[in-house]
């Protein structure tokens, strides 16, 4: 593969599983020294056994534990991965999670817990990305950016979703965060990014296409006829990452097969 980011440091946040761990992969495939984030210790032997395919694959990285919702964790995560490597190029903010109920029945627990982690860590982590590429500015030979954020939203960052009210708003709010950097720092040649995926097979959805009958009531959503993969994801962030998508800022790109689409339409309306 081309090396389109040879030479740069990447953290990717969650990146033991799901589309974080994809991520990681074709990042460093694309030639970036990764950092694969990992929440707990339990989630510890996920994040090395995705790094010991990274090397043998040739490429290169860490992994680092750090809770992203933590300000002190994510100050420290930073830190350490500059003095590692002495910078960051890119970040992606990738980490998230559901805590599904009725809205009636969600705890406050529930609510905290999905605000803190999807839409809190990922100001924290930005926070600090920025922090670092404005100490550093441009470095030609790396990249015409003095550094790339791209945030991990989703389709339910414009699709509402009945039962998912906590998820819906943290991706509604990673949108106009996003948006909001991106403005505020394109004068310093900071581009921040979202990608917004649609129903990709990961652990987070598994009840959603793990019996024929889910994935075909799941594929109605999609016009694609397809259900994603880690990869399609992976191959978006490369882009997003590299001088390719230069002029691209403040956007979201979804990658869905189609589901923003709202497919229902095609019958009906
Ligand atoms: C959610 C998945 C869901 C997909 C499409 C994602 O953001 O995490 O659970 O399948 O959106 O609805």
């Amino acid at each position: 593969m081309d090396q389109k980011l040879k030479g740069q440091t990447a953290i990717i946040t969650g990146a033991s599983s799901g589309i974080g761990s994809g991520v990681a992969r074709a990042l460093a495939a694309a030639g970036a020294s990764v950092v694969v984030n990992y929440p707990t210790a339990a989630t510890e032997a996920a994040a090395s056994g995705v790094l010991e395919e990274i090397k043998g694959q040739g490429g290169a990285g860490i992994v680092y534990q750090c809770d992203v919702s933590k300000e002190s964790e994510v100050v420290k995560m930073f830190a350490d991965v500059v003095k590692q490597f002495g910078t960051v190029d890119i970040l992606v903010n990738n980490a998230g999670l559901q805590r599904d109920a009725s809205f009636h029945e969600m705890s406050l627990e529930q609510w905290n817990m999905v605000l803190g982690i999807n839409l809190t860590g990922q100001f924290l982590c930005a926070r600090e990305a920025i922090r670092e590429f404005l100490r550093r500015g441009i470095v030609p030979a790396r990249s015409k950016a003095a550094g790339k954020i791209i945030c991990m939203s989703s389709v339910h960052e414009v699709i509402p979703w009945a039962g998912h009210a906590n998820y819906a708003a943290s991706k509604g709010g990673i949108m106009m965060m996003m948006k909001s950097i991106a403005q505020e720092y394109a004068p310093h040649k900071i581009r921040v990014n979202s990608i917004g995926p649609g129903a990709i097979k990961t652990p987070i959805n598994h009840q959603a296409w793990d019996t024929p009958e889910a994935e075909k009531k799941l594929l109605e959503l999609i016009p694609y006829n397809r259900v994603g993969v880690v990869e399609d994801i992976g191959a978006a962030a490369v882009w997003l990452a590299s001088d390719d998508s230069d002029y691209v800022n403040g956007t979201t790109l979804f990658v869905d097969g189609g589901m923003t689409l709202y497919p229902g339409f095609s019958t009906n309306g």
